[in-house]
Order: C-alpha cells, then structure tokens, then sequence
C-alpha cells in the first residue's frame, strides 16, 4: 500500500496538549442562540473602510449573553473588532470575574473569519475554556480557545 511520506496532522486534543483544558460542550440551543445574537449586533457595525460587518456574541459560565461589532476609525489602527467590543461590554457590566463559556462569531460576506491573535489573547484571559464558534475554510467550525491560542500569554 502506498504510504503517504509526511506525518498527517491527527485532530487537536487538548486534553493531550494542556492537562488543565477542560472539555466545555455547548448545546446547539445555546449555540444558536448566540450566533442569532452575533448575527444581530453585525448589523449595527461601524465598517466604512473595510465594508466587512463582523458581529460576536459571547456567552458567560452564568448563562449572560453579550454581543458586539466592529468598530471602525478614520485612524485604522483604532479598529476595535466584534468580540472585543463584545467582551468589553460584557465586563463593563459584570466585572472582571466574569467568565466566558463560548464565542460566536459571524460576518457579513459568509467567508471564512476566525478571531485575530489579539481577540483570541483576549478570549483566554476571560476564558481559558472557552469554545469558539466561527466560519472557517470548509464551512462552520467550533474550536477550544487554546487550539486557537496555544501557550496564551498569562501573567503570574
Ligand atoms: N474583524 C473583526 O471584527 N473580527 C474578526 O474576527 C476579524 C476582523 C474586523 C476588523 C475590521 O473592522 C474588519 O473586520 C476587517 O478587518
């Protein structure tokens, strides 16, 4: 039999990479309901340069949702993207304790877009757990936070 030369990458086990990741299952309820939510606060985003409306949704350890969009400015690098503005949000209103479960992410062209570096460092400070839902390469994917994020950064 013909055997391929490379080693194939096997699926990503956390449990594998991180002893301390936990599996953080979400029902497709709750996961409808925060891509619902996403899909909402896309259509208040603030994208005149890019003209890509991206809205996320975040789904707290008590059950809370919050969602936000990107935020534009004339000054690019002032951009604030859809699941930082979600997260912030959420803190503003529940303080830093509060913990993320899940992440949805939508985006108004139906292409692939997985969370930046920076929105993915800020989802592991308040969810190391955390589950992200997002469109990827070959429709829909759902992915544990430290698949996206290995090694993220904590200071201890
Ligand atoms: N953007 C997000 O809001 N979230 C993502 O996950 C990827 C990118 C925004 C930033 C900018 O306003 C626009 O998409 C184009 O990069």
């Amino acid at each position: 039999m013909h055997r391929f030369p490379f080693t194939i990458a096997r699926r990503f086990d956390p449990e594998e990479h991180d002893s301390a990741v936990r599996t953080n299952t979400i029902p497709a309820n709750a996961r409808e309901r925060l891509l619902r939510s996403a899909r909402k606060a896309m259509k208040n985003a603030h994208a005149p340069y890019s003209n890509f409306r991206v809205g996320a949704a975040i789904l707290t350890d008590r059950g809370k949702i919050f969602a936000g969009c990107n935020v534009e400015n004339a000054s690019y690098g002032m951009t604030n993207c859809a699941e930082r503005t979600a997260i912030f949000s959420a803190v503003a209103e529940l303080g830093p304790k509060m913990e993320i479960r899940a992440v949805a992410v939508t985006n108004d062209h139906g292409v692939p877009c997985s969370p930046c570096g920076a929105c993915r460092q800020v989802i592991y400070e308040f969810g190391p757990d955390a589950t992200v839902f997002y469109e990827g390469a070959h429709g829909p994917k759902q992915s544990h936070i430290a698949e996206l994020l290995p090694e993220g950064f904590r200071l201890k």
